[in-house]
């Protein structure tokens, strides 16, 4: 990912200044003992000395400057780690991916609380948070529910807050809105989720054949999935769901 900033050649054609010469007040890597410092300018650039020349840097896509040997890579951290940009802009823009704001960092999850994306160079890796405990967007860690503002209030939810929402392409599971808080649930066996009336029916429906074996039991991962037992608000209640909903069984008692 390291890359040097500007081109000689290019440089060379137009008859620019060296934009590498240092400005202003930049200290030169070539004078300290590390060899390396951070821009003054930018928080994600930092100037190595290489072969006796100060040479611009870019921080990986996401990271910003730490130091030598500090961070996660090539001196580069996480930018809410510290207040590495605090006086300072950042000179690269994100660069997206499936599930990645930028090509490096620790993102939110789409569609549950209790998952979230890690990046690295673009490669997202699924994460799950377990206990009870949800993803934080503000640390950018798994946090105690009530430390999670507005997560549990999902945007699924949205269109009508005690609707069914289709889960993905799934035939089988769907999100239950109770109050604006999804539920994953699941058709009970041989029934199938229709995305038309948003209820579990006999299939076929336009989109799911009839299942041509029993439905899996439910794994450990879905129990996970959803909204952690030890919250009031998730006492079930199962006299008010959809017809043909069975719901997923707790793990382990609420706590009282
Ligand atoms: C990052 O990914 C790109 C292409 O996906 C690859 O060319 C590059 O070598 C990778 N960099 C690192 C540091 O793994
Ligand atoms: C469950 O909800 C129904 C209505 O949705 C209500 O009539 C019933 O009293 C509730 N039961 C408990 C145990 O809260």
């Amino acid at each position: 990912m390291r890359r040097a900033i500007g081109g000689v050649a290019l440089m060379a054609f137009f008859g620019l200044v060296n934009c590498q010469q240092l400005k202003g007040n930049q200290d030169d890597p070539c004078q300290i003992k590390a060899r390396v410092i951070s821009d003054i300018t930018y928080c994600d650039r930092y100037w190595e000395c290489v072969n006796g020349q100060p040479e611009l840097y870019d921080c990986p896509n996401g990271l910003v400057f730490a130091g030598k040997n500090r961070g996660v890579t090539e001196g580069c951290d996480y930018p809410w780690r510290s207040n590495y940009c605090d006086g300072k802009q950042q000179a690269n823009p994100p660069i997206g991916t499936d599930h990645c704001d930028w090509l490096y960092g620790i993102f939110g999850h789409e569609t549950s609380c209790t998952r979230y994306w890690t990046c690295w160079n673009g490669t997202a890796t699924e994460q799950l948070c377990i206990g009870g405990l949800l993803y934080n967007e503000r640390t950018h860690s798994c946090d105690w529910p009530e430390n999670v503002d507005g997560c549990q209030k999902h945007p699924l939810c949205n269109d009508d807050p005690n609707g069914n929402v289709p889960l993905g392409k799934s035939c089988n599971r769907y999100w239950q809105c109770q109050g604006g808080y999804p539920r994953l649930q699941r058709c009970p066996a041989m029934l199938v989720f229709d995305r038309r009336s948003l209820r579990c029916v006999v299939p076929p429906t336009e989109d799911c054949d009839v299942p041509s074996t029993l439905p899996p039991p439910v794994q450990e991962d879905d129990l996970q999935e959803n909204i952690p037992q030890n919250n009031p608000r998730n006492q079930h209640n199962f006299s008010n769901l959809p017809p043909g909903a069975i719901p997923i069984p707790s793990k382990g008692k609420p706590k009282n």
